[in-house]
């Protein structure tokens, strides 16, 4: 397209065209690659998508701005669609006991774990709360992400879980990413309430989610449902309780026991399970049957040591969306790269490169239930993509500390990451 193109268009059809440039556009098979593509913009949207040849035969083409990808690859932005990243602190001593030989469980139950860094974000102001956890958020934005999700849970009273979720909030206002908020609450029983489970999760029910729901804070509602944490009866209360308030919900289910979480998931139509090494195929088939969306977190097995494998077989067979997120946390996985997640995702449980892409781009949009506003490069979807100095998608897996990003476009908006970096 020549500059006289935009000259004839007083009001041009496009805000921006990326031009020559390789898509995974990520809908359809294998990754839904358009060689020698182009992608325009208008209004925040993508308005079109398609090969250069067909681009050039548009009537009505101009652009205000044009990029010339230069044979770059864009993918859609990437999304990290769990994560634990608004914390204070960190573990790195429960690491080394971990090495030493001790448990997560037992550190757990011996009153380290979750409450510890309860301890640390109760302590902590709103603002030495953001400036924690916008250092984590950058490491993400810089490796192509444009959405994530960040949850509560290490609060564990109404004051402080709504603190994490405004700050979570206000890190999606103050950078280029959208954030999804998601109340954990039911993440662990808090000290003030050892021994008396129950009763936190009837506050939970009757105080802190109206509190949240009043704030209109929270896109989703969570739970930890473990041996170590809470029960089937627990969660199915907190979920009615979530159903009463038109929240979604979504659940931690079989990390490290199966308790038949993902059968709870799946009958409150939960938008995803997640971490899922201990389940069974009834569980599988049910989140099938409900279109909830596996999400897996290779950070967490890698740290905990865990040998169960998630069922990436069953998940295939019952045609269940594997999403991968970093669970960025500072206990089970203090990761903040998610495309080390894709390639563990590959190595450790055997995805392919493309299931990896996916389960960052589609699937993970799914999973927070915005999979028909992002995840794919599409006409109508924002323009949130990544461009990358990549041969082939499939390089995005087989990388480990290498960051091939060289910027997002979010909303329609260039952001070079390597300009930022320097
Ligand atoms: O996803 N499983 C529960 N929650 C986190 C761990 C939180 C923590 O240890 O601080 C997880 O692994
Ligand atoms: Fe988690």
């Amino acid at each position: 397209m020549k500059a006289t193109d935009n000259q004839k268009h007083g009001n041009p059809a496009f805000d921006s065209v990326w031009v020559n440039a390789s898509l995974a556009t990520m809908s359809g098979t294998a990754y839904g690659i358009i060689e020698n593509g182009a992608v325009a913009i208008k209004s925040g949207k993508i308005a079109w998508v398609g090969s250069m040849a067909e681009l050039e035969k548009l009537p009505d083409r101009g652009a205000l701005v044009m990029h010339d990808a230069k044979g770059k690859w864009l993918t859609p932005g990437l999304i990290d669609c769990h994560t634990h990243l608004v914390y204070a602190g960190n573990r790195a001593n429960e690491f080394a006991m971990r090495l030493e030989g001790k448990s997560y469980a037992e550190i757990s139950k011996a009153g380290g774990g979750i409450a510890s860094t309860m301890r640390a974000v109760r302590a902590a102001s709103e603002s030495e709360l953001f400036a924690a956890s916008e250092k984590r958020l950058h490491a993400l934005l810089n490796e192509g992400v444009t959405s994530v999700e960040i949850k509560s849970g290490y609060g564990l009273d109404t004051e402080n879980e709504l603190k994490m979720l405004r700050v979570a909030r206000n890190l999606g206002n103050a950078y280029s990413v959208s954030v999804y908020t998601t109340f954990l609450g039911a993440h662990a029983v808090p000290p003030e309430f050892a021994g008396k489970a129950d009763d936190y999760i009837n506050m939970l029910c009757n105080e802190m989610l109206p509190a949240v729901a009043r704030e209109k804070l929270a896109d989703a509602v969570d739970a930890y449902c473990e041996n170590i944490a809470f029960s089937i009866e627990q969660v199915t209360k907190l979920f009615n309780a979530a159903r009463r308030f038109g929240i979604p919900v979504k659940l931690h289910a079989g990390q490290l026991t199966d308790m038949g979480g993902a059968q709870l998931a799946a009958s409150y139509q939960a938008l995803s399970a997640e971490h899922l090494e201990h389940i069974n195929e009834d569980g599988v088939s049910a989140m099938a049957r409900a279109k909830t969306v596996a999400v897996l977190l290779p950070g967490a097995y890698y740290m905990l040591k865990e040998v169960q494998r998630p069922p990436v077989d069953l998940f295939r067979k019952h045609h269940v969306p594997v999403a991968l997120a970093t669970d960025c946390n500072p206990g089970t996985s203090p990761v903040c790269s998610l495309l080390l997640m894709l390639n563990m995702g590959c190595v450790l449980f055997g995805l392919t490169p493309e299931e990896a892409l996916l389960g960052v781009t589609r699937s993970a949009a799914q999973a927070l239930g915005v999979g028909a506003k992002v995840g794919t490069l599409e006409k109508g979807k924002d323009a949130d993509l990544a461009l990358w100095d990549i041969a082939h998608p499939s390089e995005l897996s087989y990388h480990l500390g290498y960051n091939p990003c060289m910027g997002v476009v979010r909303h329609g908006k260039f952001i070079n990451v390597r300009e930022r970096l320097a």
